[in-house]
């Protein structure tokens, strides 16, 4: 099996596989839950081949997805993985909020240091920013937990270009995770050029474009209702009419450079550079073995033009979310000067 190379991300020594694992999948949102058994054994798998790079968040179950992990980072495996998990998203009985409030933050992280069962979480990310108060609020307290010791890096997950710049002034952001791949390109325009300006790393999710550009149009006939991709409107009839197009087009070039759609979208993104790390997300060891292989495949800069004439913004139809509420293009903050609490 070909090996992963390490990254470095962004400028505070965090080093990482060059592809992480996503992990939601294994308990939450695409389908019922995985079996604990099979997922561990999936895990070890990754970590043996070099994808050390671990991703989860408190809300996926909620709860259960880090709970997994836990049972999985025993005997040995916790110094092997660089474990990063996400706080921010309140689910209780259904009911969803974004909290990011200092007690919140606290809470939140110790119940996850609980769950996973170790001392340290080493990149911490506000899964969603809670545009309720300045983010200067929250990255105060996430600056305490790591003078504590409680996690080691700090991260920011659908944060806007001036968010990020805000939080980054109260105490350096390590990583920002996007939706990035060839059929989310927005975050090229304004939040890979702040990342970079300030050294920051980019965490790029569902860079398979949430299996359509494994399965294709076919994915959307069987998801069950526990599926949320079923109510995404990329993935509903009247949208797919369209982007099944790309699909196909997709297909023919993988075809061609003798590789699956799934490692061609995937060898996309790793040509975004050394500062980008995709992280998708699988629960069969088969196409973890598959998406390695998509870091030896070469793109040329005339491939790359292609792929993106391919997926243009206008080929696309349908948003990422059925509601954009907590994503990127909503998460600017109120300034600190309007903050009395
Ligand atoms: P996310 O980050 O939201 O998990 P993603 O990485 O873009 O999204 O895509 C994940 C989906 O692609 C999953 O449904 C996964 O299905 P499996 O759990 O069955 O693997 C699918 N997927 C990932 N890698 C794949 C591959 N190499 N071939 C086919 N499907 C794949």
């Amino acid at each position: 099996m070909a090996t992963v190379k390490r990254i470095k991300l962004g400028s505070q020594g965090l080093e990482v596989s060059a592809q992480g694992l996503g992990c939601m999948g294994m308990s939450a949102f695409y389908g019922p839950p995985k079996p604990d058994q099979d997922m561990i054994a999936l895990i070890y798998h990754a970590v043996n081949a070099g994808v050390t790079f671990l991703d989860t968040s408190d809300v996926y179950g909620p709860h259960t997805n880090e709970i997994l992990l836990g049972k999985a980072l025993k005997g040995g495996m916790r110094e092997k993985v660089e474990l990063a998990t996400k706080f921010g998203i309140s689910l209780v009985d259904g009911k969803r909020e974004i909290k990011g409030d200092p007690a919140y933050v606290r809470a939140a992280c110790e119940a996850s240091l609980k769950r996973l069962d170790i001392d340290c979480i080493d990149l911490y990310y506000q899964h969603r920013i809670d545009t309720r108060l300045p983010i200067e609020v929250t990255m105060g307290e996430l600056k305490k937990l790591v003078e504590e010791g409680k996690i080691k890096y700090i991260g920011l997950s659908e944060a806007s270009a001036s968010t990020i710049r805000r939080a980054h002034a109260v105490h350096p952001v390590t990583a920002v995770q996007l939706e990035w791949s060839l059929w989310s390109r927005d975050v090229e325009k304004e939040i890979i050029p702040t990342c970079r300006e300030l050294g920051i790393g980019i965490v790029a999710y569902s860079p398979l474009g949430r299996g359509f550009f494994s399965s294709g149009p076919k994915l959307a006939e069987n998801l069950s209702n526990e599926d949320f991709r079923k109510y995404l409107p990329r993935f509903q009839a009247e949208n797919l009419v369209q982007n099944k197009n790309i699909f196909e087009r997709v297909c023919e070039m993988a075809a061609r450079k003798q590789c699956t759609t799934s490692q061609l979208a995937l060898a996309w993104v790793h040509h975004q550079g050394n500062d980008v790390c995709p992280i998708p997300g699988t629960t069969k060891i088969e196409n973890l073995k598959q998406n390695i292989g998509a870091l030896s495949v070469k793109l040329t800069p005339e491939e790359m033009a292609e792929l993106e004439a391919v997926a243009s913004a206008d080929a696309v139809k349908g948003d990422r979310y059925a509601s954009m509420v907590g994503t990127w293009e909503n998460s600017d903050t109120p300034p600190l000067s309007s903050w009395n609490a």
